[in-house]
């Protein structure tokens, strides 16, 4: 699959750990770019594709047990599905695609969160998506108090959310590792302060990304 060479659009993520505000942030970026005249769309992981959106559930689901590495199988696997069916397809039009999480995710939350080996996780990334990597990520980096705080405000907790603050702990660390490793790709935003703030860098990242 080579995805990268037959891309015009350009593929942005965003990531975080739960509470981050990556919808809020996520939905001003795709009206950022559509009043610059590209068609863009939004997206999710898990999720994106109808199959994908049937793994979400059980992914999600309080009620289902699973071994870590078949957590990171099933991500994997609809994110196989999300790439074939919504991202390279939009992209190959030249659209803009937006992703609420993508690969990013799966080292942060089963490779630091649930502690597989990170060198599976690459096995995984090599075999799903070649070279392909997002043209831009953007990581809102929240403490796990105050992630905390926004999640159980919204909603009931759902499998990941249920989480101890250990957990998140190692998942934020884990986004912070990574967002060093590849730092032209992974810009960190400070989602610890005020919307107008965060929205303000996010808004200087994009500007300085689309020169
Ligand atoms: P969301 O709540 O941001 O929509 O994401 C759903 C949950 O799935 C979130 O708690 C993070 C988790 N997740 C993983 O554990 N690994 C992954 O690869 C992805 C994409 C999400």
């Amino acid at each position: 699959m080579m995805i990268s060479e037959t891309s015009k659009g350009k593929f942005i993520t965003m990531e975080g750990i739960d509470g981050a505000g990556k919808s809020t942030h996520l939905n001003w970026l795709a009206d950022f770019f559509r009043s610059r005249g590209k068609t863009v769309v939004v997206t999710r992981e898990p999720g994106g594709t109808r199959l994908g959106e049937r793994l979400r559930e059980l992914l999600l689901d309080n009620y289902q047990t699973m071994h870590g590495e078949t957590e990171a199988l099933l991500m994997f696997a609809a994110r196989r599905e999300h790439l074939d069916k919504v991202i390279v397809p939009a992209l190959d039009q030249g659209n803009w695609v937006i992703s609420d999480r993508f690969t990013d995710a799966s080292f942060a939350y089963q490779g630091g969160g649930r502690g597989l080996p990170i060198q599976k996780l690459e096995v995984l990334e090599h075999w799903v998506q070649g070279l392909f990597q997002p043209d831009l990520t953007l990581y809102l980096d929240v403490t796990v108090e105050l992630g905390r705080q926004r999640t159980s405000a919204i909603k009931t907790a759902d499998r990941f959310e249920k989480e101890r603050d250990e957990f998140f702990q190692r998942v934020r660390e884990c986004y912070l590792e990574r967002a060093r490793k590849f730092p032209q790709r992974i810009r960190v935003i400070n989602a610890n302060l005020p919307l107008e703030q965060v929205n303000k860098s996010i808004e200087e990242t994009i500007i300085s990304f689309c020169k």
